[in-house]
């Protein structure tokens, strides 16, 4: 895992979006992994300003989110096809039929999640993966205890996971008990990932996963086991980081081009 600390969240968002870009310049019809909530905002809104700008072309791209709410129409303001839609769809140009999300209202859930998984490997697997952190340690919806193997699922959400997102809702009674999500294991497929986290409420689950021991309590420290991750934090999240002088300096140190 790299780590990269950023002075502020815009600075995480900037440099988490640079990533993407550099994905998408090498291969334009790349697949994307996506993440919803708070923390990729900043990410989106910063690819929209690229592509607004002519610098970012999406016409090629597949993308694949990680979860959504059992229960909610798509209509349903927090939904995660509301908030994909509102928040990116809409602002670049993406054609709507590589657009996949999982589905919260399907009368089959085994089977729906047995299709996404399929339709992940037709479309050739995840380039890169944008993930963020519950601050149960929790990476989709994969809840402390989630299998470290685990493939796309129904998924019963944790209390303290209910609790952080009530503050979308109007009242947390409103909060789906259930997701539909990708797996750990469905998540380690993809080529690269990048976890993003801002915000001091992130920094034990933060530092859990990168210097804790691999564990399904905290299902992002499974990323431990992937060979390409880049873990993008403002300041207040890597706060509780132990070897954070290290990853300074392997920033700092990065080798550049060689010579000519
Ligand atoms: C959302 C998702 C979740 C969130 C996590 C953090 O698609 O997969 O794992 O990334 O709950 O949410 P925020 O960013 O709202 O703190």
């Amino acid at each position: 895992m790299e780590v990269i600390v950023q002075k502020t969240p815009e600075d995480m968002a900037r440099a988490a979006a640079r990533e993407v870009a550099n994905v998408l310049n090498a291969k334009p019809n790349a697949v994307l992994g996506m993440a919803t909530g708070s923390t990729p905002l900043g990410v989106y809104q910063e690819l929209v300003k690229l592509h607004k700008r002519g610098e970012l072309d999406f016409s090629h791209v597949t993308t694949f989110n990680l979860d959504e709410y059992v229960g909610l129409p798509i209509t349903h303001p927090q939904s995660y096809h509301q908030f994909m839609h509102e928040n990116f769809f809409r602002l670049v140009n993406i054609p709507a039929q590589n657009i996949h999300i999982p589905s919260g209202t399907t009368t089959n859930y085994p089977a729906f999640c047995a299709w996404y998984e399929q339709r992940i490997r037709e479309c050739g697997g995840i380039d890169l993966q944008i993930l963020g952190i519950g601050s149960d340690g929790h990476i989709a919806f994969n809840e402390p205890g989630s299998s470290l193997s685990s493939r796309t699922r129904l998924k019963t959400l944790a209390k303290q996971t209910i609790d952080d997102n009530a503050r979308f809702f109007e009242r947390r009674e409103d909060v789906p008990i259930y997701a539909i999500t990708m797996g750990v294991g469905t998540i380690l497929e993809a080529r690269e990932i990048i976890l993003l986290a801002n915000g001091a409420k992130k920094a034990d689950a933060i530092a859990a996963a990168v210097e804790g021991p691999v564990t399904s309590m905290i299902t992002a420290s499974a990323l431990q086991m992937h060979p390409s991750t880049r873990v993008y934090v403002d300041e207040p999240a890597a706060s509780k980081l132990k070897m954070r002088e290290y990853y300074d300096w392997i920033q700092e140190k990065m080798p550049g081009a060689p010579p000519a």
